[in-house]
């Protein structure tokens, strides 16, 4: 683990460490499943929904899957097709999610308090983002929501003498971080003193430090081993159905098994993605580069990522539209990962709701590595339904 992740798991322990008396927490998720396949080129010949991880923290494309829908039926309206647009889903991701952010706010119990959002200084995704401000304000007007930088609330933000968290005058019910995923939105000890700070506060956290924690490769890698589930899942059938959608998540550490999955890696390495503590995209190491990556690390630096068995989707063909296209789309191959997005709103001992809230879906070259709607290989796009 590089030195900017060992200072922002110390940050979150230690942060953690003093909310012990937890508070509720607000978990936006999106859960991503790739379809499964043993015959790529055929669509229909999948065998079973695979998880390619839990996304605890700033969640994205609550409005763009519900918007993706609008864009395909007004398509398939326009090219005489308007009998299939029954076949897709409804979609209602973005209420679904702010609904959650509403209710927590309702929860928090001060009328006056506003609704913070946590954003980058620069926000690539707003045309994204924003939709969840704008439903907010539309559906409950006299919820305030503010968006401000981690560095605007080392600047701006203090605890009261309740542990409210207070931006100028405003006391801030409900903190959504769209931000504070990534060392690099940490330039300065400033940006660790404001998630300090706010992890302290009584604000409703989304995510908690203890959500966030949940969602990493690490955590997700050891809920799937053996007896793990069972124990947080009484019922041995939720269990069973629950385990189905696990993949081969492998530790690689310096322990017996590690080091079998560190040889199996180095053996058959196009079977494998290479993870580490990272969210955001293009961290990971894919196949044939595995091998190289491993030996530079040494056995420490190994057990601070995790090893997945690759999921084989099916191909489908397709094209994509996107803004860089100089020429008429090309049909290509494409593979699909689904993310379905949940609500939970909780304390230690009680979950207060607990709901799915839409999906969003990206179609990407067959041949790209990673989801890539920003990096320019893959594009949105919304399920169909065949029988
Ligand atoms: N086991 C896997 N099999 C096939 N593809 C995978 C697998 N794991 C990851 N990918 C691809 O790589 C992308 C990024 O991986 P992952 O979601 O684990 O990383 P991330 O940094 O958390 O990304 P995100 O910003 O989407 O949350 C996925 O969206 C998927 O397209
Ligand atoms: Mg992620």
């Amino acid at each position: 683990m590089g030195r900017p992740e060992k200072i922002f798991y110390a940050v979150i322990l230690r942060s953690s460490r003093s909310t012990r008396k937890m508070r509720i927490s607000l978990g936006l998720l999106r859960s991503d499943v790739m379809l499964e396949t043993k015959c790529k080129n055929n669509p229909r010949a999948y065998s079973s929904w695979k998880q390619v991880e839990v996304n605890t923290i700033a969640s994205g494309f609550g409005h763009l899957g519900p918007a993706s829908k609008a864009v395909q039926s007004f398509v398939m309206r326009e090219l005489g097709h308007a009998d299939k647009i029954k076949n897709m889903p409804d979609n209602n991701a973005l209420s679904g999610i702010c609904d959650g952010m509403i209710k927590s706010w309702e929860l928090y119990g001060n009328p006056g308090a506003v609704i913070l959002f946590i954003v980058e200084v620069i926000t690539y995704n707003i045309c994204d983002q924003r939709f969840h401000e704008f439903y907010i304000r539309d559906q409950c007007p006299k919820v305030q929501v503010l968006r401000r930088t981690l560095t605007q609330v080392f600047k701006e933000g203090k605890l009261g003498s309740n542990k409210e968290l207070l931006l100028g005058e405003h006391e801030v019910a409900v903190i959504y971080f769209r931000a504070g995923y990534e060392p690099a939105h940490y330039p300065s000890q400033d940006e660790w003193d404001a998630r300090y700070m706010m992890e302290c506060s009584r604000a409703i956290k989304c995510p908690s430090i203890h959500y966030h924690l949940a969602g990493t490769k690490k955590v997700q890698q050891a809920l799937a081993q053996p007896a793990m589930l069972e124990r947080f899942l009484n019922d041995p059938e939720q269990v069973k159905t629950v385990k189905e959608i696990f993949t081969g998540l492998y530790a690689l550490d310096d322990t017996e098994a590690g080091n079998a999955a560190y040889e199996m890696a180095l053996q058959e390495p196009e079977r494998f993605v290479l993870k580490p503590q990272r969210e955001g995209g293009g961290n990971n190491i894919y196949g044939v580069d595995i091998p190289d990556a491993l030996r530079k690390m040494n056995r420490v630096e190994r057990a601070a990522w995790i090893l997945m068995d690759l999921i084989q989707p099916p191909i489908s063909k397709g094209y994509m539209i996107r803004p860089d296209n100089k020429y008429a789309p090309e049909l290509v191959d494409l593979v699909s990962e689904l993310g379905i997005f949940g609500v939970i709103i909780g304390d230690v001992d009680n979950i207060i709701c607990n709901y799915q809230a839409g999906h969003m879906l990206r179609t990407k070259l067959s041949t790209a590595n990673e989801g890539g709607v920003a990096a320019g290989l893959g594009a949105l796009d919304s399920p169909y339904l065949l029988d």
